[in-house]
């Protein structure tokens, strides 16, 4: 088939070129057939031109023309002309020209698509998914992949600017130290023997920084297999970075700094730096959560000190625990009913609350049946340190540290939504978490757990408590919060072998098991490590949000369902038993029915 090679892409011509003669190439998108005058829209990832087939300025196009279906790929060939007046489509870059066509080409035909190709589409996502390559053609997901490369673009020439090496790591590795599950490659050369494909390549960014590489960084892919949510999927991509002789501060300051670009060059929006810090208790204190949403506010107060000397058992008792009374005030929600704050106590106690404690403010004082417990003092300084008024409604939870502030940051989230604090344009909110714990307590198996990776460096201040009491001992951790996301974690590394062991014996992993995950990085170890530090973005998960989308999967090319499936190739799928035999393995299912 013969055709001519475009003179300009769909998104071109303007008024400027109205007399010349071009040719174009794309896809028939929107059609109409007026009084015989046939106009399509041709689409390509550039834009859109409307293209005429009039039968007086070319009967034989306007012929072929009125043959071409939706998504056919067309080459024409036509002169621009400025469009009629009245015409014109001031929302289109190209919307004040069009082509009078004079020779069309079906370069191929297409079946009708299951969903039409534009901005809005109702259609169902598994849909979206199967045929990936029509929902790529769609306006928005089209500016997605653009931002997607836009933003990478930005982080290397940033990178490159500050010093960093770009280099690569393997795919198939070691079993990384995440804490979710590897998904394993099976070696065919080594029968029973295991690659595992990266969590990240931690391992391997740490014995870059014994190798003297002093700055690095890759945009590169992990691999988790963990259960999947709107935020997470089992391939994503990190930029991870490591970085030589630094404290935590240089850290951030590199991050800042990038940051400011992404936000300057993406958004167009300029980014206040420095970004604000909260320390995890602070966090957990204020809003509940170690991700907070800081663009409504809403802050949890803390009530131990109002309650220190209650009657009331309930909050006696958790405070003689250790535990926390904390409060959220709920502005105008006064006249929530009765059946209203029910639903709110559902959602608490479905969340693990034992109950919740509500109080109306009313001009008359506090409304609510628990007030026969509380002396008017309490009820003086509950008041004041809420800062409630008449019309306010007050939200009050106890129990478990934790446990407790988690499930009152859930209701603060749940209030938020209640009442619209949320705005779609709302000022994007960045902040720091630091200061984590280094530690974290699992009931079930009544161990510690690192709370970020075992190779993260507890404070200075903290080093002694390692031994004495681990749980208090807070970790050299921050995670970049954007709008309530987790967009980066990193840490300062603990680069000294006693250090490392101290560490190992905390969390309860014995020399031999260290010996047998982590030999070849403690062993690089012994050969002069640097003291380091450094960072991992989730970088689908902050395009997400710097596209405005509501899942990662519209910011991944090709991604996977809830379900763990591609949908277009139908992956994870069977394999030839020849394939198995030869990687030494036997499914379970065949070898019971070997054994029938
Ligand atoms: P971490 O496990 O916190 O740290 O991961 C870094 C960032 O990666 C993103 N992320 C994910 N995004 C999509 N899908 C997932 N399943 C997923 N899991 C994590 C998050 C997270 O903040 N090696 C350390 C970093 C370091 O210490 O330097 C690490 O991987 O945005």
């Amino acid at each position: 088939m013969t055709f001519k090679r475009r003179t300009h892409t769909c998104g071109e011509l303007r008024e400027e070129h109205i007399g010349e003669e071009v040719v174009l190439n794309g896809w028939a998108a929107a059609r109409r057939d007026l009084g015989g005058v046939i106009f399509i829209e041709l689409r390509d990832r550039h834009g859109r031109t409307q293209v005429v087939f009039e039968p007086t300025f070319n009967a034989e196009a306007h012929k072929n023309g009125g043959d071409i279906r939706s998504e056919y790929v067309l080459s024409i060939e036509g002169k621009v002309r400025k469009r009629p007046e009245g015409t014109e489509n001031p929302e289109l870059p190209t919307g004040m020209i069009d082509v009078l066509v004079t020779r069309v080409v079906v370069l191929n035909k297409s079946e009708t698509p299951p969903f039409p190709i534009e901005e809005r589409v109702e259609a169902h996502e598994d849909l979206r998914l199967k045929r990936r390559y029509l929902d790529l053609r769609r306006e928005p997901m089209r500016r997605n992949l653009e931002t997607l490369h836009h933003m990478k673009r930005v982080i290397h020439e940033y990178m490159d600017a500050n010093g960093f090496l770009e280099v690569e790591t393997p795919i198939l590795m070691k079993s990384t130290p995440e804490g979710a599950r590897d998904f394993l490659s099976p070696s065919r050369l080594h029968p029973g023997k295991f690659y595992a494909l990266p969590q990240s390549p931690q391992t391997y960014k740490q014995i870059l920084m014994v190798a003297g590489v002093d700055r690095y960084y890759q945009i590169v892919k992990c691999f988790r297999d963990e259960d999947f949510r709107a935020d997470r999927q089992p391939e994503f991509t990190q930029l991870d970075v490591e970085m030589s002789f630094v404290t935590q501060d240089d850290v951030m300051t590199i991050v800042e700094g990038l940051m400011a670009r992404l936000f300057e060059k993406v958004w167009g929006k300029p980014l206040e730096t420095p970004i604000p810090r909260l320390t995890y208790d602070e966090a957990m204190s204020r809003y509940g959560s170690d991700k907070p949403d800081l663009r409504f506010g809403l802050e949890m107060t803390t009530l131990n000190e109002v309650f220190a000397n209650a009657e009331f058992r309930v909050f006696k008792e958790a405070i003689a625990k250790g535990g926390v009374v904390t409060g959220l005030l709920a502005p105008g929600c006064g006249d929530y009913t009765r059946n209203q704050l029910d639903v709110l106590t559902d959602f608490v106690k479905k969340l693990g609350a034992g109950g919740l404690i509500w109080i109306r403010v009313t001009e008359d004082g506090l409304e609510a049946p628990t007030m026969k417990f509380f002396t008017d003092e309490e009820k003086r300084a509950l008041t004041e340190a809420l800062g409630a008024k008449p019309g306010d409604l007050m939200l009050i939870l106890s129990g478990d540290r934790n446990p407790t502030l988690t499930i009152m940051g859930a209701l603060r989230k749940e209030m938020a939504r209640r009442l619209a604090l949320i705005k779609p344009d709302a000022d994007p909110k960045l902040l720091w978490v630091y200061d984590f714990p280094l530690l974290e307590w699992d009931a079930q198996t009544q161990r510690h757990y690192a709370m970020h990776h075992p190779f993260t460096s507890p404070r200075e201040e903290d080093l002694a408590l390692l031994e004495r009491d681990p749980g208090k001992a807070r970790a050299q951790a921050y995670d970049l919060v954007l709008n309530g996301n987790e967009i980066a974690g990193g840490s300062i590394r603990i680069h000294d072998t006693t250090l490392q062991k101290a560490m190992f014996k905390a969390l309860g992993i014995g020399e031999e098991e260290a010996q047998e995950k982590f030999g070849f990085l403690l062993d690089a170890f012994k050969y002069g490590a640097p003291p380091h530090g450094g960072v991992a973005f989730g970088f689908d998960r902050m395009a997400m949000i710097f596209t405005g989308s509501s899942s990662i999967r519209d910011v991944i090319p090709f991604p996977k369902t809830a379900a763990g499936v591609s949908l277009m190739d139908d992956a994870p799928s069977e394999v030839d038993p020849k394939q198995l035999r030869e990687l030494h393995i036997r499914l379970r299912r065949e070898a019971k029915d070997e054994k029938k």
